[in-house]
């Protein structure tokens, strides 16, 4: 076993390779100017960490753990177009940074390379890997079609919620670790296993980013603070207020979100307080805790060494107490 730095190094050497310069510029410099615009790369460790567990070389995996990341990377340009934002990871988008069509063709052509690296694998594991690729990449496009719907919604419940993050999010992190599981031959039992493990971590992980988008240091966060607030996302936070607030609290927060005349910052601030005073940030907190205990309770199914169990809590609890 590699810890996760050594598993970070190994993928971004892999990428320097990938982002060659091609013509045209047009299309490829904003594929390869979001590809190294930094991230956390969670999701490629991932997928190099799992291989590892079930026994094969890391190296085996680092093209399922690149189309990973730049699927990932595409989702992040088109989800910027969709959300209106002007930062990601403390830079513009490529839609500000180029324009909006820039931002669709790139983003479009990030997707079919995203496919095109599996074929790098054996017939058997490129099947199994597209498959599983083809169906978590239309569960994603289902998550933020809900997510774009919730936002002009009033009647969206928290079960609605959660089915809409495990979609938008949470099952490209459970498919980044079944894909290292496939790669390395892994029982069936031990590849649903690990995917269930990565679905629990990817429902706390978009728990958690919600509520950094509120609560997060602007200086680091990457994003622009508040952003989902502006955006009338029915977020845990948004949802768990209505739940738990005071008549009054609710009334102000339906109101403040529906009122375009109160200034940007204003806003942002008058809802994070409603979120911090009604318990709402609170129970997002330990939704997170929640869900990642969810994640750990699964580890008990996988037959693998405690050792490697260890390592795969210890990433958990990291996840949870990021703030990047
Ligand atoms: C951002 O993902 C999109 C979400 C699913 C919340 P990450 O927070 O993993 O983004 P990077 O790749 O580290 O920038
Ligand atoms: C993004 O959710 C999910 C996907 C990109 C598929 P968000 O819209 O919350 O992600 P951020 O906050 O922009 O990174
Ligand atoms: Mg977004
Ligand atoms: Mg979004
Ligand atoms: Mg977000």
């Amino acid at each position: 076993m590699q810890n996760i730095k050594t598993y970070q190094e190994s993928f971004l050497k892999y990428l320097e390779d990938f982002t060659e310069e091609k013509e045209p510029k047009s299309l490829y410099e904003p594929i390869n100017y979001i590809l190294k615009l930094g991230g956390k790369r969670l999701r490629p460790v991932l997928t190099l960490m799992t291989a590892d567990i079930f026994g094969s070389k890391a190296k085996d995996a680092i093209n399922a753990a690149l189309s990973v990341e730049v699927f990932h990377n595409f989702s992040l340009i088109h989800d910027d177009i969709m959300d209106d934002a002007p930062l990601r990871r403390g830079r513009e988008t490529v839609h500000e940074k180029w324009d909006l069509n820039t931002g669709i063709l790139s983003g479009d052509a990030m997707l079919i390379l995203a496919y095109q690296l599996f074929e790098n694998y054996e017939p058997d594991t490129f099947q199994a890997l597209a498959k599983l690729f083809s169906k978590t990449a239309l569960e994603v496009c289902e998550g933020q079609q809900y997510d774009i719907d919730f936002e002009t919604r009033t009647d969206v419940t928290i079960p609605d919620y959660l089915k809409m993050i495990e979609y938008k999010t949470a099952v490209l992190v459970g498919a980044a670790m079944k894909m290292g599981a496939i790669v390395a031959n892994a029982s069936l039992e031990d590849q649903n296993a690990i995917y269930d493990f990565g679905r629990y971590l990817g429902i706390a992980f978009q728990l958690q980013d919600d509520y950094l988008d509120a609560f997060g240091n602007p200086e680091t966060f990457g994003k622009q603070v508040g952003g989902d607030i502006l955006e009338n996302k029915k977020t845990y936070l948004y949802l768990k207020t209505l739940a738990l607030g005071s008549k009054a609290e609710k009334n102000e927060l339906i109101a403040l979100m529906a009122s375009n005349t109160i200034e940007n910052d204003a806003k942002v601030e008058s809802v994070k307080a409603l979120f911090k005073n009604s318990g709402a940030a609170e129970a997002t907190q330990n939704a997170v805790k929640d869900y990642t205990q969810k994640a750990f309770a699964v580890l008990e199914k996988l037959n693998i060494s405690e050792n490697k169990k260890q390592m795969l809590r210890l990433f958990g609890e990291q996840l949870m107490n990021r703030r990047v």
